[in-house]
């Protein structure tokens, strides 16, 4: 659904150090404006959705604005709408008093705050057996000097882009709340954490730019039986407020602060003036300051947005510097959607739980799969360094034995030619002796075969001798056989 920032002005009631001064705008009906210079007489006429003046009773003044501006983007938001409420204006022109107020004259955060636990709690106490559970979370921070700080958590944060390109606070903490006591006190507490100081027309001049947000979660069954889930979100935004150096006479870590304010707020109006034209441009510098960066959605997206236009009575520049911004802030569309949708019945749900877990269990395999090659990858590192160590040791080690071996080769050649040297004056000494030897044995050989053949003549003439002997000894065979 396509919506425009509706814009609202409300111009501050003097202050006491004014009560002399020609007084340069003038509320003409709840929807249009007259601004007039002290120097020329005639004056200017603008109109915006709506235009609140000021009154004696400030009390009355606060509560009319509330229900007359703040209270439909509560109801939005209990619809399912995201919605948000920017307080912009130069300093001293009303945003704090406008947002937040005091304990005796809350603005429209605490209104807020209390209208919603005022409506979860009429449901509740109802006898509607089919009213809405509440869920309900805060959160609060600061854009000082753009960076962002955590008011209720109290550490820095980022600002960060999802995937479908919204923005959001990185490490930001959200309290649930469960009564409006509760939200309150950590309203307060952000608030008494913020950075304040002394501007030339505001003594508490609030020096960075405030956001709260309050989560809404609701969900009821329907009729049919089916469970309807609305979720949206509130932001209120206190912004820091603009200053001329030159008109503030500001110096030192004060201009530094005036500086760092002016220029986010530039951004803020170059943003606005981009998203304002009839054609919107692709690039919007969103990026160039935290504070555009962060409100991204709220202000050209998912959202039904507001800006508090706080004008000063009696400085003309700064108050048509104001008015601009505000004519420009009304062209501006944004597109928001109803966040609800019906919960599917548990079958639904089981399916496409287990579609997910099967599609982690494949990314985990992977995982392990990637772990384990890893894991390889190093052992294998691990075994070539010590390869190549074992390598490197034992190449000097084998230059180490072949220089030992060149030198135990050359003294075995050296022995070599010793032992040839004995062996050959060995052999020729040994011939000799042998030959010598083969000489004395032959002549034994000899003379010891001669001796034998005289020994066996003698044995033959014995056998003659004997053989003799015994046949004249043995009786005559023929005879004795008869
Ligand atoms: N409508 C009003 N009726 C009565 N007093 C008001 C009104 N608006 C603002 N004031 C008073 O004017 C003073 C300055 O207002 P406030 O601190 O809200 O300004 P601011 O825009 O937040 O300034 P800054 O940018 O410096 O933070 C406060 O004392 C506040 O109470
Ligand atoms: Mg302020």
């Amino acid at each position: 659904m396509s919506d425009s920032i509706k814009v609202a002005v409300r111009l501050r009631k003097p202050s006491n150090l004014e009560s002399d001064s020609f007084l340069v705008a003038h509320v003409q009906s709840d929807t249009s404006i007259d601004i007039q210079s002290n120097k020329k007489d005639e004056h200017k006429r603008f109109v915006f959705d709506h235009c609140a003046t000021y009154s004696d009773d400030v009390e009355t003044d606060q509560e009319q604005f509330y229900s007359l501006l703040a209270r439909e983007y509560l109801l939005h938001a209990l619809d399912g709408y995201n919605t948000c409420i920017f307080a912009y204006g130069q300093t001293g022109s009303g945003k704090s008093h406008t947002m937040s107020g005091t304990t005796l004259n809350p603005g429209i955060v605490p209104r807020m705050c209390q209208e919603l636990f005022e409506v979860r709690n009429l449901y509740e106490l109802s006898d509607d057996q089919v009213h809405p559970q509440f869920s309900i979370k805060c959160s609060y921070f600061e854009i000082y000097n753009e960076s962002v700080r955590d008011l209720l958590g109290g550490c820095r944060c980022k600002v960060r882009e999802r995937a479908d390109k919204t923005t959001f606070v990185e490490g930001l903490k959200e309290f649930d709340v469960f009564e409006v006591d509760q939200i309150l006190a950590y309203l307060n507490q952000g608030n008494s954490r913020r950075v304040v100081g002394a501007t030339h027309v505001n003594e508490q001049s609030s020096r960075s730019h405030a956001i709260f947000t309050i989560q809404i979660e609701q969900r009821e069954t329907t009729p049919l039986g089916h469970i309807l889930e609305r979720k949206s979100s509130i932001k209120l935004i206190d912004l820091a407020g603009s200053e001329r150096a030159n008109a503030s006479k500001t110096t030192g870590e004060h201009l530094k602060e005036g500086s760092n304010i002016n220029r986010s707020l530039s951004t803020l109006g170059r943003v606005i003036s981009m998203l304002a034209k009839s054609k919107r441009p692709i690039l919007i510098p969103y990026r160039d300051a935290a504070l555009t960066w962060v409100l991204k959605e709220s202000l050209g997206g998912n959202s039904k947005t507001c800006m508090i236009a706080c004008v000063s009575p009696c400085d003309y520049e700064e108050t048509m510097s104001t008015i601009r911004y505000a004519t420009l802030a009304r062209s501006v569309r944004t597109s928001a959607r109803l966040n609800s949708h019906e919960l599917s019945d548990g079958r639904e749900q089981v399916q496409v739980l287990r579609s997910q877990l099967e599609e982690l269990q494949k990314a985990l395999s992977q995982v392990e799969n990637h772990r384990a090659i890893g894991d390889k990858m190093e052992k294998i590192n691990l075994t070539n360094q010590f390869l190549e160590l074992r390598i490197e040791r034992e190449q000097s080690l084998a230059a180490k034995y072949y220089d030992q071996w060149i030198e135990a080769a050359d003294s075995r050649d050296k022995l070599m030619q010793l032992m040839g040297g004995i062996v050959t004056s060995v052999q020729g000494a040994q011939v000799a002796g042998t030959r010598e030897k083969m000489q004395l044995l032959k002549g034994r050989f000899i003379e010891f075969g001669s001796k034998i053949e005289a020994n066996c003549s003698d044995i033959q003439s014995t056998v003659k001798v004997l053989n003799s002997n015994q046949s004249a000894l043995l009786p005559k065979a023929t005879d004795e056989s008869h």
